[in-house]
């Protein structure tokens, strides 16, 4: 009998996921539910008025560009800009751009208000991006940059019927094959905790860091995240070798209702363009 399974074909380095892909609006939902609280609660604290100028950088589905438009509008407004930025619903105050931050244009001096979420993690020229950015915000204006540190997921915790040895390998095997791809593919994987000291490195001052942990359960937020993570990836898993049978596994485990681990490290990294 002829094997179904699609030999493995090495992937192009370049950003991981793809909004065009069938999963892409699962992974935005999964974001927004498990990490908007965070990014909005922190932006909230940057003294957002009617009538300033925001940036969002990679704005996925648009849920934090349209929560800031909400915020500014109507005599401010917000630039929503991604490489694909069809998932993101038009709002009142809010301005959406196909705009890849690497290398098209930047308007310097412009924004009140800078955020992207787990955008510059992914490009390999985040430094670069990162003094762009830091041009682009007016003198006294605000960045917020949410990165992942994806050297910090915790082991599965052995709870009921998840108690065996095989589970934590399971959950432990499909962590280390998705920090492979993920690095593969130009990801630093430890830029969560390394972004306050870039911000510092780009002249920004009023550096302020925060890490954050949730617990992943079977339904939380998180969960579903790595779940789709199995499903928009897949091509990229068979790549570093992992098998369908071995993505199947991992989801049974994540969906068991004992499931729980640490999630990684959430970092959420402030700073200000000096007067
Ligand atoms: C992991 S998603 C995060 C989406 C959103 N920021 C969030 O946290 O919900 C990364 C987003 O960045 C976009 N992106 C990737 N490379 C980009 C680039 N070079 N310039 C602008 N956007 C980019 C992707 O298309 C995707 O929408």
């Amino acid at each position: 009998m002829t094997s179904t399974q699609p030999q493995p074909q090495p992937q192009p380095p370049g950003y991981a996921f793809d909004n065009d892909n069938g999963h892409a609006g699962e992974q935005h939902r999964a974001l927004t539910a498990g990490y908007d609280g965070l990014s909005v609660g922190r932006l909230a604290g940057l003294g957002l008025r009617d009538g300033l100028r925001c940036l969002e950088v990679g704005a996925g589905g648009g849920s934090v560009a349209r929560w800031l438009a909400a915020r500014v509008a109507p005599t401010g407004s917000v630039l929503a800009t991604d490489i694909k930025p069809h998932h993101i619903a038009p709002a009142e105050g809010l301005e959406v751009a196909v705009h890849d931050i690497t290398r098209d244009p930047l308007p310097e001096c412009a924004f009140d208000v800078i955020h992207a979420r787990l955008v510059l993690l992914h490009l390999p020229e985040r430094l670069q991006v990162l003094e762009r950015l830091v041009r682009a915000l007016r003198p006294g204006g605000r960045i917020q940059l949410d990165d992942f540190d994806e050297t910090t997921y915790g082991p599965l915790i052995p709870l009921g019927g998840l108690r065996g040895g095989d589970a934590a390998e399971v959950y432990a095997t499909y962590i280390a094959a998705k920090q492979r791809l993920l690095e593969a593919a130009g990801v630093d994987l430890t830029w969560g905790r390394s972004m306050a000291a870039a911000m510092e490195q780009a002249g920004l001052t009023d550096i302020d860091t925060e890490p954050h942990v949730q617990s992943w359960r079977c339904h939380s937020p998180g969960t579903a995240l790595q779940i789709h993570n199995t499903h928009h990836l897949r091509t990229r898993f068979l790549a570093v070798g992992v098998t369908d049978e071995d993505l199947r596994a991992a989801r049974r485990v994540m969906s068991h209702p004992h499931f729980l681990a640490a999630s990684c490290l959430m970092y959420s990294a402030q700073g200000r363009r000096p007067y």
